[in-house]
Parts: structure tokens; sequence; C-alpha cells
């Protein structure tokens, strides 16, 4: 049973939990993930985000995507067997978790909007799928890293010209100890402007 959170103690107690067990996570869990996702704000109702949600093979997916990266960047002397051996390692990344969302911002052929506020949305609309999931109990970590942006990983998820993957949560049952965090104090980022 999952103790009900409010707002303001999800944002604090969310932690990136980068260790999660293999146990499968309800759809319906992941529905909701999800459904959060879309009520992000977002200037002019672009809704600008495209979901990809890969669980057990599906994962290959990603997996895919990791190895072409590493394999276009690999040394060219190397044999047949190290690459073949460097794209499994890679491919591996992605079973982290039983279930991960890749997340795309779809900016609009015609500019409706700046497309830095797109990104913003599909931003936000990761956050909010974090804090739900962490209220649901599950952990999460955002995910990136060059590979994200690279022509191999676009060509794996098939991505039109102006989308861009913003990033990959990876969510499961936490299999570690939440790492202690700290954030500087807002004063010190803060100019309180009265007149
Ligand atoms: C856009 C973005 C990309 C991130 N990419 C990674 C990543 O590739 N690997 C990783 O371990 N953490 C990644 N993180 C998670 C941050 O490292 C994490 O949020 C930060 O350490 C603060 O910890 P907290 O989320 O527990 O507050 C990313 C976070 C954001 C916002």
């Amino acid at each position: 049973m999952v103790k009900k959170m409010d707002v303001k103690e999800a944002i604090r107690s969310r932690r990136s939990i980068g260790k999660v067990k293999q146990e499968p996570v309800d759809r319906a869990l992941i529905e909701e993930i999800l459904e959060a996702g879309t009520w992000a704000p977002n200037h002019c109702h672009t809704e600008p985000w495209r979901f990809w949600v890969m669980t057990g093979e599906g994962r290959a997916l990603l997996g895919k995507g990791y190895a072409e990266v590493a394999a276009a960047g690999a040394d060219p002397l190397l044999s047949e067997e190290e690459l073949a051996k460097l794209k499994s390692a890679q491919e591996k990344k992605a079973f982290r978790a039983p279930v991960v969302i890749a997340v795309a911002v779809t900016p609009s052929a015609q500019e409706v909007v700046p497309e830095v506020e797109e990104y913003a949305a599909a931003h936000t609309a990761v956050q909010n799928m974090m804090l739900t999931a962490h209220a649901l109990g599950l952990a999460t970590i955002w995910r990136t890293g060059a590979p994200t942006y690279h022509p191999k990983m676009r060509e794996a998820f098939s991505l039109g010209a102006k989308e861009e993957l913003v990033g990959f949560v990876y969510i499961g049952y936490a299999d570690m100890a939440p790492p202690k965090a700290e954030r500087t104090p807002f004063a010190q980022k803060t100019l309180w402007v009265s007149e």
C-alpha cells in the first residue's frame, strides 16, 4: 500500500534512483505516469511530446540505439568480435529498469511558439511523470548523455526532422536507498524586487 503524498513532499523527497529491481510495473501505473505527463503546461496547447513505453524485449529498441551510436564512434580497427562485445554492453544499458519511457519533443512544423518553449513543455512533462511515479511508490531516473542526441539514436526512434529526444525515464521499484541530496538555498539565487 503506497502512502498518500502531497505535492510538496513529493517534490522534496523524489531522488534519482539508478538501481531498480527487474520486478514488472503494472500497466495501470505506467498509464497514470503517462497521463501526468500530458498535463504539463504547454504554450498555445501544442502538446509537443511523444512517448515510447519500453518493457521486456521492447527495451531492445533503446538498446539498439545505444549499440548503433557506440558502433558509429568505435575504433575502425576493432575486430568483429570486439565490436560485437561493445555493442552488446551498450544494448544492456537499456535493460537497467523494467520500464523505460523515451520522451521526445515534437515541435510543430509551423512554428506556433518559440521552439525553446516546446522543449520547456516536454521537460515539464518529464518532471510531472517522475513526481507521479514517485508518489506511486516507484523510483525513476532521467537519463540522457550524448547518445540521446546522436543521429543513430534519432534513426532508432524514427524521429521527424524537428523532433528530439529529451530523455529516457527509467522506472522501477528501488533497489537502493535514496542518495542524500542538497540544494543551494533559494535566497542565494533570488533577488526580491518590490519597488
Ligand atoms: C536533463 C537531465 C538529464 C539527466 N541525465 C542523467 C544521466 O544521463 N545520468 C544520470 O545518472 N543522471 C542524469 N540526470 C539526473 C541528475 O543527475 C539528477 O537529477 C541530479 O543528480 C540531482 O539528483 P536528484 O534527481 O536526486 O535530485 C539527468 C537529469 C536531467 C534533468
